[in-house]
């Protein structure tokens, strides 16, 4: 092994979760370019492989341990073909069960949180003096992102930029307060900076990531702390930037300033995933959301006010401990009432270290399964009724990369559908009017109506 940046290694990493994790991998790549390493597609190729993990529901820890098993028949193979392979595990399970993970797996090199992972290189360089594996979890006092490189490597016409981290709410259900750690906002000027080599590489849409995004409060530039709405309106003024989006958010930070955004900032889309978990307020009570579906109800009246055409996604959990059939139907209620263009419900999983999973009221698995049906198929049938609405209207797609299909397109509405459509590939990065002539399950058909480029 050597430190030596000529010598060209291939690093494979595997992403799991969230945006914020793609994110994260991205960064985890660019910091360890100046080391040498590439990006490969092929795991059977690599130098390095980096297991980027999500916490948030137990499948995703589980499917962590059995792709370690595999990783380690893949480092033995290569010890007996004289090669070496560093295996690293970063991203929220590590940081849960650091410990766990090399007792478990003890293959494996390098154990890493979400907040340490600007120090990749120097773990790197400690494993190659033969120092033995690295553990990291810690939450240092210094932000990673004044340690990163600046490099950006393109992400194409669509692109995602970190604004924000960690969470402070402690939902009774949730570890991000636990894994990604205490809310903190990057500076706006920070964030500007990083936008603008993002659109330099050619992107047209930026979606501000994170796990609390609506809960921005960034050094501004004009010495004050700048909010979301705020942040959003600068951002705005970007040239060549034409699309801005952000997730995830909770509804008590949708404030005035940001609502206002969305009447007012027309590269804002009208497009917000607002989790609301539960349409009952014995459930919301007990998640600790803060609060009452009367309240997100409010809220949902302000954004439609301010910007009539908005659609709506929110997260659901169903079989959250003492759950009734009462708390469930007012869940399947606010589906019905709400017309979400689309959502993600979830069977209620406990964490390891949080409040609910010490609950003695759990829901038993079979009522789970059942209720989470039923609710997929109430979602299914509004996302159906949101798409097929648009039949026949015509609306604009920014074109993002080439089909399947010979001289197609693929872009995404301003409603986050995906739309093909033929057209000469040189568009892609353009927002051109199409017509919606078909509407299916995943994606709707459009037709491109001129050949000019939407502002
Ligand atoms: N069990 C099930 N779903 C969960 N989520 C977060 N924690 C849990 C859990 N313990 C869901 C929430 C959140 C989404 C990202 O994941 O709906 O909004
Ligand atoms: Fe988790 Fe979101 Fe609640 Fe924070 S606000 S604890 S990230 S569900």
């Amino acid at each position: 092994m050597t430190g030596d940046p000529r010598v060209s290694r291939k690093l494979h990493i595997k992403t799991y979760g969230c945006q914020m994790n793609v994110y994260d991998s991205a960064r985890m790549a660019e910091a360890l370019a100046p080391l040498g390493f590439a990006v490969t597609d092929a795991p059977g190729d690599a130098d390095m492989i980096l297991l980027n993990t999500c916490h948030i529901r137990e499948k995703a820890a589980e499917k962590l341990f059995s792709d370690l098993g595999r990783l380690r028949q893949l480092k033995a193979r290569k010890a007996g073909a004289g090669g070496t392979l560093i295996v690293a595990v970063a991203g929220c399970v590590a940081q849960a069960e650091g410990e766990e993970i090399l007792a478990r797996a003890p293959y494996v090199d390098l154990v890493l949180g979400p907040q340490t992972y600007h120090r990749l290189p120097e773990m790197v360089a400690s494993l190659a003096r033969g120092r033995g594996p690295v553990l990291d979890t810690e939450f240092p006092p210094e932000p990673k992102f004044d340690f990163l490189p600046e490099t950006r490597a393109p992400q194409g016409v669509a692109a995602y930029l970190s604004v924000q981290e960690g969470c402070d709410k402690f939902c009774t259900f949730c570890v991000v307060p636990y894994t990604r750690g205490a809310e903190f906002s990057r500076p706006a000027a920070d964030v500007a900076a990083e936008a603008r080599r993002l659109i330099a590489a050619g992107a047209r849409e930026i979606t501000l990531l994170g796990q609390n995004v609506n809960a921005y409060h960034g050094d501004g530039q004009d010495g004050r702390v700048w909010g979301l709405g705020r942040l959003i309106r600068a951002l705005a003024e970007l040239p060549d930037l034409k699309r801005l989006r952000y997730t995830t958010s909770h509804p008590c930070d949708m404030d005035a300033e940001l609502i206002a955004a969305h009447r007012e900032v027309e590269a804002l889309m009208p497009f917000l995933h607002l989790p609301v978990q539960s349409g009952s307020d014995r459930m919301l009570a007990a998640m600790k959301r803060r609060h009452t579906i009367a309240d997100y109800r409010r809220t949902l009246d302000r954004l439609r006010r301010a910007r009539p055409d908005i659609a709506l996604s929110s997260d659901f959990i169903v079989g959250f401990p003492g759950e009734s059939e009462e708390d469930f139907a007012a869940t399947l209620a606010i589906v019905r009432e709400a017309r979400f263009a689309q959502a993600y419900s979830f069977k209620y999983s406990p964490r390891p270290g949080t409040p609910a999973a010490q609950s003695a009221d759990q829901v038993p698995e079979a009522t789970k399964i059942a209720r989470l049906k039923i609710l997929q198929d109430a979602i299914d049938a509004g996302q159906r009724e949101f798409n097929a609405s648009f039949l026949g209207r015509s609306m604009p797609v920014l074109f993002e990369r080439r089909g399947r299909h010979p001289g197609q397109l693929v872009g995404r509405s301003p409603y986050q559908q995906w739309v093909h459509a033929q057209a000469p590939a040189h568009h892609q990065g353009s927002a051109l009017p199409a017509r919606i002539v078909a509407v299916g399950p995943n994606s709707l058909a459009g037709e491109v109506e001129t050949a000019e480029v939407m502002a």
